[in-house]
């Protein structure tokens, strides 16, 4: 091991970026790097890039302006600053990012994360360019999370269990610079959870661009489904709660929505994409699903899982869309009655079937309408964080808060909730009296029969079903 050198990643994107990070810095970890939080002291500085909208891939170039300027002044003091961009802008513009922005050093696409230690040790000798799809599987060679790292990163986890889409709705770059459907096999993504689980990990959130096509050859020679792979890591004792996300419409199986029924460790809410809920719109994406197919599912899953809450992701102004399609989006919302959501203007991505159309959706329009949903799903979300006034929700205490004493915990729906606890409670799952709430977060005070240290250690209250809870509190 050479000296101690430091290594600053910043990631943009989507979940599956930071999960990547994590797997760059637990690779680098052994060839001497300690993270660091600002790119001003780093010897590397690593940028995993988005490519979903022309706004992300764009703003990596302004940040590699200012990068440009730290590694000047650097090697003004005769330091040298390697810089790296890696994720989906690199997979998809490669040595193009090295033409526009010359202080890069490296561009690797995310399938190659684990040549990290070899693709540096080249770039010394000047720029290289790494963006093919290896024949070797990268996970089965990346490291497992360090165990002094993982427990850094808190009592919840990401674990990238699927990669790639085989989906090509219209509007989407991912197919691209993600590559085919890939499953990780199951033991292998048991190792990694057992290895999380000692390092403290309570809560899981297992990641795929469709993280419920995944499939892979299970321990007992069948193939197993998601489902499958969620029962087998709920037995692990210490993993207390379970999520996965992304989820598309087409591939809920009955034995997912059977997992909601029978699982209490899976946490009862779910991001389920539906973009539109206009289907001929639905229809132009590719999106293979109708309005009513979405519904029926959330029905189902709301009667396998009563306590079930949903979010989506919404496009609007697709080409061709209509004031009459997106008023058939805003009836979905209302249909569902949504926790949350998150709502992008379509972005003409270069290389996607949508880029192509005719009829694109004049900027205003799109400005517009976003502003209207964005009405829409403010109330939805309000609604839903008053609805958590006086209730008592299991939270699992996650990080020191910001004022002395108080710790940040979430509730089974990912809400933030501000309590006065010891330390000592991270990583716990505490019974939480909601009594306070402002604009997204909620205040909440522990419950008579948890305030005695002793309940911090006794992890019983793990088992308790949110369900049980909402009962308890007589909502
Ligand atoms: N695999 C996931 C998420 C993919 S990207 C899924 O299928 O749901 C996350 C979100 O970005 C998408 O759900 C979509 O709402 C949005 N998005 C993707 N491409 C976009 C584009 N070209 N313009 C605007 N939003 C886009
Ligand atoms: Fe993109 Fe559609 Fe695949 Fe999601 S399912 S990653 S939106 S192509
Ligand atoms: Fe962005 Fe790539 Fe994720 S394009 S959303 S970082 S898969």
């Amino acid at each position: 091991m050479g000296a101690m050198r430091k290594v600053h990643i910043k990631s943009y994107g989507c979940q599956m970026n930071v999960y990547d990070s994590n797997r760059m810095a637990d690779t680098l970890a052994p060839e001497g790097y300690a993270e660091t939080a600002s790119p001003e002291d780093a010897d590397l500085v690593i940028l995993n890039t988005c490519h979903i909208r022309e706004k992300a891939a764009e703003k990596v170039y302004s940040e590699l302006g200012r990068i440009r300027q730290l590694k000047d002044a650097a090697a003004g003091e005769g330091r040298r600053v390697t810089v790296a961009v890696a994720g989906c802008v690199a997979q998809a513009e490669g040595e193009e990012i090295i033409r526009r922005a010359p202080a890069v050093d490296l561009v690797v696409g995310s399938q190659s994360y684990h040549r990290l230690p070899d693709l540096l040790a080249r770039a010394h000798n000047g720029p290289v360019v790494e963006t093919e799809f290896p024949v070797e599987d990268k996970f089965e060679t990346l490291p497992l999370p360090g165990r002094e790292a993982a427990r850094k990163r808190g009592p919840t986890a990401f674990l990238t269990i699927q990669e790639g889409c085989d989906k090509f709705c219209a509007f989407c770059v991912v197919p691209y610079t993600r590559g085919a459907e890939v499953s990780r096999a199951p033991a292998e993504i048991l190792r990694e959870a057992e290895r999380l689980a000692e390092a403290g990990v309570r809560e899981l959130t297992l990641l795929g661009q469709n993280v419920n096509a995944y499939h892979g050859p299970g321990p007992d020679g069948r193939d197993w489904s998601l489902a499958d792979l969620l029962r087998a890591l709920a037995a692990i004792p210490a993993i207390a709660r379970l999520r996965y996300s992304t989820s598309h419409p087409r591939d809920m199986a009955d034995d997912l929505i059977a997992a909601h029924r029978d699982l209490p460790e899976l946490m009862p809410q779910l991001h389920l994409p539906v973009q539109s809920g206009s289907d001929r719109i639905l229809a132009a994406m590719n999106r293979k699903h109708t309005a009513a197919h979405y519904l029926k599912l959330i029905d189902r899953l709301r009667a396998a899982r009563p306590d079930m809450a949903f979010t989506s992701d919404f496009i609007v102004g697709f080409p061709g869309e209509t004031e009459q399609d997106f008023r058939d989006t805003l009836q979905l919302i209302e249909d569902v009655g949504y926790s949350t959501a998150f709502f992008f203007k379509y972005s003409s991505r270069p290389g996607t079937p949508a880029a192509g159309l005719e009829d694109q959706v004049p900027e205003e329009v799109r400005s517009e309408r976003l502003a209207r949903l964005k009405a829409v799903i403010d109330r939805q979300q309000a609604a839903f964080l008053r609805g958590a006034q006086g209730q008592v929700h299991d939270v699992l205490m996650e990080k020191p808060g910001r004022h002395a004493g108080q710790l940040i915990g979430r509730t089974p729906y990912l809400q933030a909730v501000n309590v006065q606890a010891p330390a000592a409670a991270i990583g716990t799952i505490v019974p939480v009296l909601i009594d306070g709430i402002s604009a997204n977060s909620l205040f909440g005070s522990l419950t008579e029969d948890c305030v005695t240290p002793r309940s911090f250690v006794d992890e019983t209250s793990a088992g308790t079903t949110p369900a049980a809870m909402l009962a308890d509190a007589g909502a």
